[in-house]
């Protein structure tokens, strides 16, 4: 039997990555199998669990519901993606200073989800934030300490867009 393939582009974490897929190959099984990016994480095979959210284009996607050949062209921004241990993204820097994670296998499609919902929502209410985390399953830690990660991910967010602004303007008054 011939086994059908097709050429796929991608940019993944601003890498342009390309590959001959299966038309039925899963995103998901893209960046582990193929990519070698484990962080993007399975955790069920009803598209429930969330653990396999990505950033597609800027928008949260469970990975798990599209298929590679619908990422062609596309830029995947995965949790390998986010920042390194000397230059945290916030929603890492949340996580690690508010506890926001146990056991960690929920953690790279929380935190993926939460980034999609602080780039339209910079100052979620913690309701917001449970809303949320709807798509989204953690096994262990009760969301308290998630819900905490995110409103600090928030603030430093919002600082860290306040200090490039007073930079700014005091640049502009010179
Ligand atoms: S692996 Fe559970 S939603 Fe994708
Ligand atoms: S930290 Fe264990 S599943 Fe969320």
């Amino acid at each position: 039997m011939v086994t059908v393939t097709k050429h796929i582009s991608v940019t993944v974490n601003g890498a342009l990555r390309q590959a001959e897929v299966e038309p039925r190959l899963l995103l998901a099984h893209f960046l582990r199998d193929v990519l070698d990016l484990t962080g993007t994480h399975i955790g069920c095979d009803t598209s429930q669990c969330g653990a396999c959210t990505v950033m597609v284009n800027g928008e949260a996607v469970k990975s798990c519901t599209m298929l590679a050949v619908q990422a062609d062209g596309a830029a995947v921004t995965t949790v390998e993606g986010l920042g390194q241990m000397d230059a945290m993204h916030p929603i890492q820097q949340g996580f690690w200073e508010k506890h926001g994670l146990q056991c960690g296998f929920c953690t790279p499609g929380v935190m993926m989800a939460m980034v999609g919902l602080l780039k339209e929502n910079p100052d979620p209410s913690e309701e917001e934030i449970r809303d949320g985390l709807e798509g989204v399953i953690c096994r262990c830690t009760g969301y308290q300490f998630i819900v905490s990660a995110v409103q600090h991910a928030a603030k430093l967010i919002r600082e860290a867009e306040e200090t490039k602004q007073a930079m700014a303007n005091a640049g502009e008054g010179r």
